[in-house]
């Protein structure tokens, strides 16, 4: 196997550098016992780069992370930054990522493990073998749309404004990945927006369904309103194989999805960038749907099972690792159906453990499944 895998570290703040930190640890693991080198390089992004440079986001950084084969990031954020100008803010240092690497897809998985159905705020019944994919589009949208800004008015009052706006090129090329996706899966996908009051909304439903209709035909395509997705998340989340979505409905609709599984420490995500046909790669990030955490940050507490997950997800996209990906995944599902629980994942009668011990205990497993 090549031994020349670039990844980039970007842990980032808050928890980020306690949970990224147990992932180091299986990335030396498999090192070690299944003779897999990564070539990892570690940088700084969010609050961590502000504080060290002045900017979320150093221009070197960000090259760094176009030559990667892959960046798997941590989390940015807390209250030390919240009052910066927005050009500052923690966060732009991922939305520059995530634009200059043109990571239009952004793949958040919700599954429920088997041991935590309890740890749902839904009936165990209603979550049972839950597996949703939500495909949200992740360079455009609302995000990223102009006009944008906050302006003062003659009145001396103030007018804030963002843009939502999609063309036919960035919904077809975020629903397809969408209709591949469901094609080994469950062979449907819901298309999520607001047709009904908006535009752009009514541009997304045409422009998927028009995509379906010319390229996938054998994939179930049904169209819904943000609002009622929302309740349906909440009322019946099995009814969902696949939903594709903007930016803005995607971050409010997979935060939803994440709850469902029990907790927000469980679910990673990929945000990837359109194939090279020249060179057969695409650009990549992996990130935990939990944020920086800043109440537990630095208190061993945080529940490294997102991260170690994105980092199955990493192995399963960016390296066709499928084989060591799953020995991660099988090594969270034991650990969980052990017993071994952070305090976010805690069921009745068990004692939280430390975010290392949880890491101890995904080691453990590791090599008694490699065994
Ligand atoms: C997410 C987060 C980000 C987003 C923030 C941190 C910029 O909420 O990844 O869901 O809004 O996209
Ligand atoms: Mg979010």
């Amino acid at each position: 196997m090549a031994a020349n895998k670039k990844l980039l570290v970007l842990a980032g703040d808050g928890i980020g550098p306690e949970v990224v930190g147990q992932v180091r640890r299986v990335i030396d693991w498999l090192d070690k016992r299944r003779h897999v080198s990564f070539d990892v390089s570690e940088g700084l992004c969010g609050g961590a780069a502000l504080d060290a440079h002045g900017t979320p986001l150093k221009d070197e950084t960000l090259a760094e992370a176009l030559a990667a084969d892959a960046v798997l990031f941590g989390s940015v954020g807390g209250p030390k930054w919240d009052n910066l100008p927005f050009e500052k803010k923690p966060e732009r240092g991922l939305l520059r990522l995530r634009k200059e690497m043109d990571l239009f897809a952004n793949l958040r998985p919700a599954m429920v493990f088997e041991a935590l159905a309890d740890a749902s705020s839904l009936k165990p019944g209603l979550v049972k073998g839950l597996n949703i994919m939500i495909v949200r589009e992740g360079t455009g949208g609302i995000y990223f749309g102009s006009p944008r800004g906050i302006e003062t008015l003659p009145d001396g009052s103030r007018r804030g404004i963002n843009t939502q706006v999609y063309t036919t090129a960035e919904i077809q090329r975020v629903a397809r990945v969408a209709f591949e996706l469901a094609g080994k899966r469950a062979k449907r996908v819901c298309s999520v927006e607001k047709a009904n009051v908006m535009e752009s909304g009514q541009l997304w439903r045409e422009e998927v369904q028009a995509l379906r209709d010319k390229s996938f035909a054998h994939i179930e395509l049904s169209h819904m309103y943000a609002d009622n997705c929302a309740m349906q998340l909440v009322r019946q989340p099995m009814q969902f194989d696949v939903i594709v979505t903007c930016n803005l409905f995607g971050d409010i609709l997979s935060d939803c999805a994440a709850m469902l599984t029990g907790s927000l420490g469980m679910l990673p995500s990929a945000s990837l960038g359109p194939l090279d046909a020249k060179t057969g790669r695409r650009h990549a990030l992996y990130e935990p749907v939990h944020g920086s955490a800043p109440d537990i940050a630095g208190q061993g507490k945080a529940n490294p099972l997102a991260e170690l997950l994105s980092f199955a997800m990493l192995l399963r996209y960016s390296f066709d690792m499928g084989e060591d990906a799953d020995l991660i995944e099988n090594a969270v599902q034991n650990v969980l159906a052990a017993g071994v629980r952070t305090g976010d994942i805690l069921g009745p009668g068990m004692q939280p453990v430390s975010t290392s011990a949880m890491g101890d205990a995904i080691l453990k497993q590791l090599d008694r499944l490699a065994a």
